[in-house]
Order: C-alpha cells, then sequence, then structure tokens
C-alpha cells in the first residue's frame, strides 16, 4: 500500500459554511493563502450555493475573483444546479463538487431534491466539467448516518457513489455528516463499496469529529487502503441542515497521526497551526482542537 496520503482541506467552506458570525472575504482568503504555504494541495474554496442556503459563503464570487492561485493547487467548489455552474465558469473554477447523500431525507432538507433528482442535475454539470478539462468529486453525505432517518444502509452508499461514478466525477468523499460512525462502520461501508467494484483510488473519507472518533476512523480506513482525507484545520465545520453536526476531523490533529504513521503528506504542521490560529482569532474563540493546543512534538 502507498505510503503517499491526501489530504483534502474543506475549512474554507464546510469548515466556515455554518459560523454564525460573519465572516469577512478577507479572513477566508487569508486562511486559504496560509493552508496553502502550509502545503495544502487541495483547499476546497467556497461553494456556489443559494445564498439563502448558505448566507455565510455568499462572497463566493467574490472570494474566487480574490484568489491568489498558487501553481500546483486546486480550489475546488461546490456545485449544485446549472446556476452554480455558470457562476463557477464566471469564477475560472477548474474544479468542481456536487453533493447528495445517501438517505432521501437529508437530500430533501439540503438541496430540496430526490437522490435521483439531485444526480439528474449533477449530470449536465459534471458533463460540462469533463469538457472542460476539470476534475470533478461527487460527495456522498449522511453515507453513515442520517440526523432524519437514522441508520444509513450501506447498499444505499455504494449504490449513490457508483451513480456519481458513473456520471464521470473522479472521486467520491464519503461522508459522514452527523460524526457517528466508528471503525466498524466505517469496515462495513467501505466494505460494500470495494465489493461493488470501487477502487480505493477512486474514494476520499470525510469524517466528523463530533463524537470523538474521526481519527479511528482513519485508522480503520488506511487499513483497509483508503488514501484521501478530507478535514478542517482548525477543526470546524457543520452543515446547518444536519442538526447536531460538529466540527470536521481537524487537519492538524490528522497530519500529527498521518507523521507518526510513517505517511506521506507534504504538510508543514507548525505552518498549519498558523492558520489554525488565524480561524480561532478570526472567530474569536479559542482553538479547540488537540494538536492546535497541545502542538507537535519534539525536544525543545
Ligand atoms: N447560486 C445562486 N443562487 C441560486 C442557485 C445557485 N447555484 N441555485 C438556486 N439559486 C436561487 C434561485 O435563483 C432562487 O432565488 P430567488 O428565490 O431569489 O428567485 C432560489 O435560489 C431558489 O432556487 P430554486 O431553483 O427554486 O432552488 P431550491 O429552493 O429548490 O434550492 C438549491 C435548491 C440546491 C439551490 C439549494 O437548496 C442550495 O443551494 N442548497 C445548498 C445547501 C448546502 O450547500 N449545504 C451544505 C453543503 S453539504
Ligand atoms: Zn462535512
Amino acid at each position: 500500500m502507498s505510503a503517499d496520503v491526501r489530504i483534502y482541506e474543506v475549512g474554507p467552506r464546510d469548515g466556515l459554511q455554518n459560523e454564525a458570525t460573519p465572516i469577512p472575504t478577507e479572513a477566508k482568503l487569508r486562511f486559504i493563502e496560509l493552508v496553502a504555504d502550509a502545503g495544502m494541495r487541495e483547499i476546497e474554496a467556497t461553494s456556489f450555493v443559494s445564498p439563502r442556503a448558505i448566507p455565510q459563503l455568499a462572497d463566493a464570487d467574490e472570494l474566487m475573483a480574490r484568489l491568489d492561485r498558487r501553481p500546483g493547487v486546486r480550489y475546488p467548489v461546490l456545485v449544485p444546479n446549472r446556476r452554480g455552474l455558470e457562476r463557477a465558469e464566471a469564477a475560472r473554477a477548474d474544479a468542481v463538487c456536487v453533493f447528495t447523500a445517501a438517505s432521501e431525507a437529508f437530500t430533501a432538507h439540503n438541496i430540496n431534491m430526490s437522490i435521483a433528482e439531485s444526480i439528474e442535475a449533477f449530470a449536465p454539470v459534471v458533463a460540462t466539467a469533463r469538457e472542460r478539462g476539470w476534475w470533478s468529486r461527487g460527495y456522498v453525505s449522511t453515507a453513515f448516518g442520517c440526523p432524519y432517518q437514522g441508520e444509513v444502509d450501506e447498499a444505499a452508499v455504494a449504490d449513490v457513489a457508483t451513480r456519481l461514478l458513473a456520471l464521470g466525477v473522479d472521486e467520491v468523499s464519503i461522508s459522514d455528516t452527523i460524526g457517528v460512525a466508528g471503525p466498524a462502520d466505517v469496515r462495513r461501508v467501505v466494505g460494500a463499496l470495494l465489493a461493488a467494484g470501487i477502487g480505493t483510488d477512486r474514494l476520499a473519507m470525510h469524517f466528523h469529529d463530533t463524537r470523538g472518533t474521526a481519527l479511528a476512523n482513519v485508522t480503520a480506513a488506511l487499513e483497509l487502503g483508503i488514501r484521501c482525507f478530507d478535514a478542517s484545520t482548525g477543526g470546524t465545520g457543520g452543515c446547518p441542515y444536519a442538526p447536531g453536526a460538529a466540527g470536521n476531523l481537524a487537519t492538524e490533529d490528522l497530519v500529527y497521526l498521518l507523521e507518526r504513521e510513517g505517511l506521506r503528506h507534504g504538510v508543514d504542521l507548525d505552518r498549519l497551526l498558523v492558520a489554525a490560529r488565524h480561524v480561532s482569532d478570526t472567530l474569536g474563540r479559542p482553538l479547540g482542537t488537540k494538536v492546535g493546543q497541545a502542538g507537535g512534538w519534539r525536544l525543545p
């Protein structure tokens, strides 16, 4: 199994979309620069969704216009429909994410569509992305549990992931939106995905640390051969349509674990902590992540 792990930073999008305090565009741009300075090569920048659905990211057009794009760094954006695609094109995005879920109740609340309707809505988005040579990803939210429906069948996760990949997305991100999974659930769900013929190179895992199980879940996924993980610097995150969802797995906690596992990730932890502190300063609250508080570990 490969020793190289991709860390996909979701802080500027998943991390900030649910914050109550308005965050200036300037502070978001600085955050993105700081995580790029730390070595992050995939930074989900914002969402071209309805500003009424996610007011915190209503500045997406301005943010993308002002973004200092570094060579070799990918800045994906969320796109739910044609309108979002037009905005993404105008913003010169070259990496897009579509998002649906493994439970009908969640897609109804989050994007006002059934799962089938969402796949239909994404087809032209992904087709255009492919024509333009853009990278694309599909999210499967609530893959481990739904705030409205409860337990989610792994067969539903494999089915939605298969349909997204059939549209032509480069990878699917299997998301524990409300942070309820444990390692046995990871083995069960990833097992179903692999049994459905999906390769580990097409899979990313997206854990929330709501109940403190995110790193244990990463370890289980690593053992199954998964090599891409979503994380949020500073550990912020949640979805307004997923009541009870708390922070994403913190990037600094993930980096520390990967370091101890002897895996390569390309991120400088000290520099990443500068970005984490910028988030906590911007939000006006102390950094709540484990490694954010303790720092890395080396002799003085
Ligand atoms: N960008 C900007 N505005 C958009 C838009 C987009 N991509 N898509 C729709 N809108 C606007 C419409 O113009 C319309 O505005 P109006 O009421 O002022 O005329 C309004 O949003 C409703 O549009 P409609 O097509 O009826 O969509 P909807 O109300 O069924 O909502 C979504 C569907 C997908 C647009 C909306 O639910 C959404 O953006 N959800 C995103 C949720 C999210 O990001 N969750 C977190 C990520 S997991
Ligand atoms: Zn999330």
